[in-house]
């Protein structure tokens, strides 16, 4: 009994050295194994008599039982052991900050585009888009602008194959809706009755041949429209002086109606603001060109100027956005630098 009693022990201390399951695995084999010494006792059984088999039998089967037991016992203390430092490897630190991650946010134009299409959704105009690619038609010619008119050397642009231009102005949206607008209700002009007036804005990119700290040869331009039966240049007055008052928040703006020229209105002019106070107080800044639409481009649309007139305007959403957050490059604008960019989110 000594002996078995010398085996359990030897059989704890094997297994408190193995410090890995391959380790224990090997200790295993040494008692349990196919010729372990575990093993060895129990076929030494074979040749004893059955008493003598069967006490010690049960003797050596308490002794297995026990080397099992301490064997489980070891494995389940690696395996805690390998647990424990894997968690430790793999520790999180909830306490470690956060990494930051920019915020986006709308381009200074986009935003004036918006502030513009809301305002002018208030009074009730539609938004409209047309192609950066415009023919000749409707960039000059349908806004009374021939061929060899000299007011097209102004507008000096990017030329595509097949008689197409990079639009040197949003004006051809004029005709582009205003015929898209007749069209839809051709069937009331036929019966002699009121067509539903045309109200709308149309934003978007324009092209020129022109760069500096003030001109970009991409740059934004907003046209409006409005025609009806009886829509004159006092209607324009009133529509962009509330317009400029709500965009700069200014009440007490100041606005000139300043005589030009311009082929497809009649009579003419440009729009200029001067604000009450701040760094530009007094001095008249020009945002816009306007009038009366011209009797020849109201017959281009598909209308009969004796019926129909209305006014239009265009305006440089780049220039307000400068006016608006005081800077003073607008090339700073097209960089894509983000310095300047992340002012205005
Ligand atoms: N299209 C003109 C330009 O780019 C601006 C303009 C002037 C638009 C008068 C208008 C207008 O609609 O009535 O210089």
């Amino acid at each position: 009994m000594n002996d078995l009693n010398a085996l359990v022990v030897d059989a704890h201390s094997a297994f408190a050295a193995s410090h890995s399951l391959a380790d224990l695995e090997n200790a295993k084999a040494q008692f349990l194994g196919r010729t372990g010494r575990v093993t060895e006792l129990l076929k030494g059984l074979a040749s004893l008599s059955p008493e003598v088999k069967k006490s010690k039998g049960a003797a050596i089967n308490q002794v297995k039982q026990a080397i099992e037991t301490a064997l489980a016992q070891r494995r389940q203390a690696l395996a805690d052991e390998a647990l424990s430092i894997q968690l430790k490897a793999q520790a999180l630190d909830v306490t470690l900050p956060g990494r930051l991650r920019p915020m986006g946010g709308l381009h200074p134009v986009s935003l004036t585009l918006e502030r513009i299409e809301q305002i002018f959704d208030s009074m009730g105009f539609e938004v409209a888009q047309g192609p950066e690619i415009e023919s000749d038609w409707y960039n000059f010619t349908a806004l009374n602008t021939p061929q060899d008119h000299p007011a097209r050397s102004m507008h000096d642009t990017f030329y595509v194959e097949g008689g197409y231009l990079l639009r040197t102005h949003t004006s051809p949206m004029q005709i582009r809706y205003a015929l898209s607008h007749v069209k839809r209700h051709q069937p009331l002009l036929d019966a002699g009755q009121a067509m539903p007036e045309i109200r709308v804005i149309a934003p978007g990119r324009t092209y020129r041949v022109d760069s500096d700290a003030t001109h970009s040869p991409m740059f934004h331009q907003c046209e409006g429209l409005w025609i009806g039966q009886n829509i004159s240049f006092k209607d324009l007055k009133v529509v962009f002086t509330d317009f400029c008052r709500t965009f700069f928040e200014a009440s007490e703006l100041a606005l000139r109606f300043r005589p030009s020229f311009f082929p497809f209105t009649e009579p003419s002019a440009e729009i200029d603001i001067q604000f009450p106070s701040g760094p530009l107080a007094g001095r008249w800044l020009e945002v816009a060109g306007s009038g009366q639409v011209h009797p020849q481009v109201i017959r281009n649309m598909g209308l009969d100027p004796e019926h129909y007139m209305g006014f239009a305007f265009g305006m440089g959403p780049d220039r307000l956005t400068m006016l608006r957050y005081g800077v003073n490059d607008l090339r700073l604008f097209f960089d894509g630098d983000i310095r300047f960019l992340s002012q205005f989110r």
